[in-house]
Parts: structure tokens; C-alpha cells; sequence
């Protein structure tokens, strides 16, 4: 047995499975999906075979191409991170075909009740796979290591619609015998009001990238390529579409900057609140979150991300979460590429200066688990979702932005098409990176201690914090604070989100509640559409145990699920010590939130809370 990767039963002497074809009914009334997927293997096989499953009931396991001949098959007892394993037994097969259904508590897939949707008349559902999730909606090899192509047929009520991260193919009425071998049936896939969408991804991709909504979704058209999908309303969807508007200028632009976008299309699907991520690259159609939707063209810089993910993540993929600074690390500074040339060089040092903030505190906050501090770091008996931090993106950002410092831009541009045009469509590890950035700019280990970055904790001591007069004058006006001046009016009229942002990362941890409620009533921040900004606020003002406050804290919980705000805000109340009121306060909240998070967020939560409570 030979694993590749910790967070995953995949065995490498085992074949990887090319193909994947998904029948998929969905049964909006028991929140289940009843499903069959037929792996096809890259090779013939004999012997067991290894598949990732969660919280799935596997009915049948079967030999497609020999009329289904059922195939022996066990599953393992659950681990509490990979799931259960599923042991399929082979011999001479290339093909299988497993008969399951999904579960109610599906880690991947948030049903949201009709009451729990913008218009309340349909209920709605969607995945979300990373980091180890997609095992939850159908069994497969799931690690990042692997790639397959798939092709997907949706059955659900004729008042909804579906989208994928891969090409839609037709929508059409369903068809007897199709989809004989579910175990809701024929009659139940052909019943009356039903229909079928069905899509093709052509490209191999990680499992983790598998992605599908179905709900009353409608768009509309902002690019060439891009259309802006959201729940059929048409004030969310006209504003969706205006924020997005520059959405073709920054394909252009990361075209010209890492080579051809190999994916056709680049949708955008505007999901609702409780979405716990700000965005996901699935591609062909990222996934976004309706709070950066606030009028000021701030959700570009979002976009901007996960758009470069279709080259650095999408394209070259990280071959398991312990090199996920490969992903995230070169998207980060890829993304501020993007946006110095689309929103100026100020925006995108600001952008490096709030990272610079963030990476400080973070390495702060993992300070009792230093391995976390590393890029490259070891995983095992570790879930992903409870180590998740902004470590791989900024540190990441700081590794390659030191290579850039230290080779010159016109060098560094090259060597990264280079590196995209060599890998894509591969997984690779932090070695293979390495060894490329070695033979391609020689010498380099000497001028860069590349085993320290990599592989050391912490910071590094020639990591660069950004200079530029905006971000310098922000830093020191946090600092008066403390000495009691507040900003003027005039010095923050022209500030944005991020501004305040920064400004609030600076302020010490704990102020008076007076100076506090004084810079609220001026500022107005408690009340801010700017989620970073009213979050970053509420932490402070929970840290700052200013009681006016909570009821803000409270309603901001219920209104959002996404763990970039859940996260800090329930950590802010039930850390530290002293905190009995706040910590029977934030159990209440959960109580009475918890069923509109995403089950990943539900989950992060409750670590959160088991961890302090
Ligand atoms: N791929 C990530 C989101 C993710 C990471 C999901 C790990 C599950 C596990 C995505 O590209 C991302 O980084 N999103 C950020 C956007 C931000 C950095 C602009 C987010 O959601 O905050
Ligand atoms: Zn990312």
C-alpha cells in the first residue's frame, strides 16, 4: 500500500480513474442525492481499489461493462478526517459502476430551504468540495494528486436550473431506461415535472474543483465570455452584473501576464449569503460570495483571484493540501498582478500591506503550532478546514515576491509562463517547484535561503513589508489612536473599505469602550455594508468588551456564513479568560445560526467552540 497523500485513501499502485460519468437525482424533500457514477481506470485491474466516500450509503457496486455483474465490496469504519474508505474488488476490470446516495449531512452540499432563498418560493443547493469534500457527493479518488474528466446528468424539479464548473450540454426531458439502475427508479426519474441538464467537463481536473447548483437561477451577460449567475432576482443580478462589469479587462490582462486561458468560459455564480467562502475557483464558473456585491467595484479584487487561479491552482494544481501554498500562495501574487494593472499600483500595495498585517497576526495566532507556519508542512491526522489560515497566501506572496525582488520583473514574468506552460494540467509538490526555479534561474539558492522559506517557520528576515506613502500614513494614524487622536474628517474622506480595513488592523487589541463608541458614532463602522470593515470593527469591539456591541455581533453571526467573519468574531468571544458571558452568548447564537451555515462553516464553528467552551 502506498498512499500519496495524507488527507486521502487513494493508493498509488492502484490505477487512477481518467473518467468520471455522474447520473444525479436530486430529492429536494429528503435532502438526498441518489446517484451512480461509473469510474473508468486508466488501466486494467486486478486486485482491491481504494475510493474516498463520506457519510455516503453505497447500495451496489457493479461491472458496467458485463451487464452490471455486482463486484465485492467493503467499507471501512469512519476516520473522523478521510471518511470511510470503500474497497472494491477487481479483476481484469477497467470500469465500475457504484450505485449510492448522498446523506442529509453531506459535508459539501448546502440545501437551502425555500424561507432560507432571496425569493422564499424554491429551495436551492450547492457544493462546495474543497478542500476534501467532493468524497461526501460521490466516491472517487480524492486528492488533488489525481485528475479526471466527467460528465454529469442533473434530475430535478422543472422550476429549477442547474450549473456546473464544466460545459453545459442540453436541457431535455428525461428519458426511460436511463437511469434504471438508481434506487429511486425509472418511474421517480421520469415522474412528471422532472427535468435533466447535462454537462461535460472535457478537461481533467482534481476532484476537488467538482462543482454544481441547482436552484431558480438566472444571469445575465457581462463579457464575451463571462455571464454573471445568481438567484433569479433581478436587483441581485443587475448589481452582480455592474460590480463584474470589468470582468473581460482582467482575463485580458492575466492572459498577457501567464498565457492562454485555457477554460472558454469564465462564469461568475453569486451564491447566497450563507456561502462560506468569499470565492471558489471552479472552472469555468467561479463560485462568490453576495458580500462583496456593495457598489464600488471592490469585488474585482475577489474576482481577480479566483481568476488567476484558472493558471495557478486550476492548471497546475498543488498535489495535496501539504503544498497548498502552491496554490494559494502563487494565486495571491498573481492576483495583485492583476490588479496593479487594473486598479493601480496604490490599490495593490495596499493590498500587500493589509497582507503584511495579516500574515503578522496569523503567525501570532499559530504560535502553539508552528509546523502550520511553514509552506510546505505536514498534514497527517490533520483536517485541512481546521488549519486553513492566510499563512500559504502571504507568506506564499512574500516567497515569490522576494524571487521577484531578487531576479527583476522582465525575468520573473518569463520564468512564470514558463513554469505554467511546463506543468499545466499537473500536480505537482514544493520539489518539483524547486527544482524547476533552480535549473531555470541558476544560482538562485544562493542568494535566497530557499530551504528556510520553504520549510522554516515563521517569517523569514528578508520578507519585505510594503512601503508607499497611503499605507505608511495609515499605520501611523492607527497609532495615534492609542495616544487618543482620532482621524479627521478630511484625512479619511477619500478612504475606501480597505483603508478602514488596515486602519482597524492596526489599532491594538484592546481600546477603550469610550474611544471605541466615539469613533463608531463618527465613522459610522458598526454599520458598514463593507463586511471586512463592520467585522473587523465588531472583533475589536468584542476584544474591547464593549457590551454595546453585541447585539450587532448577533445579527452580523445570523446574516453571514462565511468563516472569514465567523471565524474571528467567535474566536474574539470565546477566547481568552474571564469570558463567561461571551461564551455562553456565542453557544446561544450558534444555536439559533447554525443551520443556515454551510456544513463546512458548521463544522469549523463547533471546533471553535469545543476548543474554548
Ligand atoms: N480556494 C480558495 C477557497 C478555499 C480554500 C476553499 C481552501 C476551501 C479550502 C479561494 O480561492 C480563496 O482563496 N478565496 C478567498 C479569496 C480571497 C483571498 C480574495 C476567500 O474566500 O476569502
Ligand atoms: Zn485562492
Amino acid at each position: 500500500m502506498a498512499l500519496v497523500d495524507p488527507h486521502s485513501f487513494t493508493d498509488s499502485t492502484h490505477p487512477f480513474a481518467t473518467h468520471i460519468s455522474l447520473t444525479l437525482y436530486f430529492d429536494f424533500a429528503s435532502l438526498t442525492i441518489h446517484g451512480s457514477a461509473v469510474l473508468n481506470l486508466s488501466t486494467q485491474h486486478t486486485g482491491s481499489l481504494h475510493l474516498d466516500t463520506r457519510s455516503l450509503t453505497i447500495h451496489s457496486v457493479s461491472d458496467p461493462s458485463s451487464d452490471d455483474a455486482p463486484l465485492p465490496f467493503s467499507l471501512s469504519s469512519p476516520d473522523p478526517i478521510r471518511g470511510t474508505q470503500l474497497t472494491v474488488t477487481l479483476s481484469n476490470h477497467s470500469a465500475l459502476r457504484i450505485v449510492y446516495s448522498t446523506s442529509p449531512s453531506s459535508s459539501a452540499l448546502q440545501w437551502l430551504s425555500p424561507p432560507q432563498t432571496f425569493n422564499k418560493t424554491y429551495p436551492l443547493v450547492y457544493t462546495q468540495c474543497q478542500a476534501i469534500h467532493a468524497r461526501s457527493v460521490f466516491p472517487c479518488q480524492d486528492t488533488p494528486a489525481a485528475r479526471v474528466c466527467y460528465n454529469a446528468r442533473l434530475n430535478f424539479p422543472r422550476q429549477l436550473s442547474a450549473v456546473m464548473a464544466a460545459r453545459h450540454v442540453e436541457r431535455r426531458a428525461p428519458i426511460a431506461g436511463e437511469a434504471a439502475e438508481l434506487v429511486c427508479g425509472d418511474s421517480m426519474w421520469c415522474a412528471e415535472g422532472r427535468v435533466v441538464e447535462e454537462f461535460t467537463m472535457e478537461q481533467p481536473v482534481p476532484s476537488y474543483l467538482f462543482a454544481f447548483a441547482v436552484g431558480e437561477i438566472g444571469f445575465r451577460e457581462v463579457g464575451p465570455r463571462t455571464r454573471v449567475y445568481a438567484e433569479s432576482v433581478p436587483a441581485v443580478l443587475d448589481s452582480a452584473a455592474r460590480e463584474f462589469a470589468s470582468t473581460e479587462d482582467m482575463i485580458r490582462q492575466g492572459e498577457r501576464l501567464f498565457g492562454p486561458y485555457e477554460w472558454e468560459r469564465f462564469d461568475l455564480l453569486v451564491l447566497p449569503p450563507s456561502f462560506p467562502y468569499g470565492g471558489m475557483e471552479n472552472p469555468r464558473m467561479v463560485f462568490l460570495t453576495p458580500t462583496v456585491i456593495k457598489g464600488d467595484a471592490s469585488g474585482a479584487q475577489l474576482v481577480a483571484h479566483e481568476l488567476a487561479h484558472s493558471w495557478t491552482g486550476n492548471l497546475i494544481t498543488n498535489k495535496t493540501n501539504e503544498h497548498f501554498w502552491l496554490n494559494e500562495g502563487f494565486t495571491t501574487y498573481a492576483e495583485r498582478r492583476i490588479v496593479e494593472v487594473v486598479q493601480g499600483e496604490d490599490r495593490a500595495v495596499l493590498n500587500i500591506g493589509i497582507g503584511w498585517r495579516g500574515l503578522k497576526e496569523t503567525m501570532e495566532r499559530f504560535k502553539d503550532r508552528l509546523e502550520f507556519t511553514k509552506l510546505k508542512n505536514n498534514q497527517e491526522g490533520v483536517d485541512p478546514d481546521d488549519v486553513y489560515s492566510e499563512i500559504p497566501y502571504e507568506k506564499g506572496f512574500q516567497f515569490l515576491w522576494r524571487i521577484e525582488r531578487q531576479v527583476g520583473r522582465p525575468v520573473f514574468d518569463e520564468f512564470l509562463k514558463k513554469y505554467i506552460a511546463t506543468f499545466k494540467f499537473k500536480s505537482i509538490d514544493t520539489d518539483t517547484f524547486l527544482d524547476f526555479l533552480k535549473t531555470n534561474i541558476p544560482g538562485i539558492e544562493k542568494d535566497i535561503d530557499l530551504t528556510l522559506w520553504t520549510e522554516g517557520v515563521g517569517i523569514p528576515p528578508d520578507a519585505y513589508e510594503p512601503v508607499s506613502i497611503l499605507y505608511t500614513k495609515i499605520v501611523s494614524l492607527a497609532n495615534e489612536f492609542s495616544l487618543g487622536r482620532m482621524p479627521r474628517e478630511d484625512e479619511v474622506s477619500d478612504w475606501h473599505g480597505q483603508e478602514w480595513e488596515l486602519y482597524l488592523e492596526n489599532l491594538p487589541k484592546s481600546v477603550e469602550a469610550s474611544q471605541l463608541l466615539a469613533l463608531d458614532e463618527r465613522y459610522r463602522l458598526s454599520e458598514s455594508k463593507d463586511y471586512e470593515v463592520k467585522v473587523g470593527f465588531l472583533q475589536l469591539a468584542i476584544s474591547s468588551k464593549c457590551k454595546d456591541y453585541y447585539a450587532e455581533v448577533e445579527k452580523t453571526l445570523k446574516e453571514v456564513g462565511r468563516m472569514k467573519y465567523l471565524r474571528p468574531l467567535y474566536t474574539a468571544l470565546v477566547q481568552g479568560t474571564g469570558k463567561e458571558e461571551e461564551k455562553v452568548f456565542a453557544k446561544r447564537v450558534f444555536a439559533e445560526a447554525h443551520e443556515s451555515y454551510h456544513p463546512i462553516a458548521q463544522n469549523v464553528v463547533e471546533a471553535i467552540l469545543s476548543k474554548h467552551v
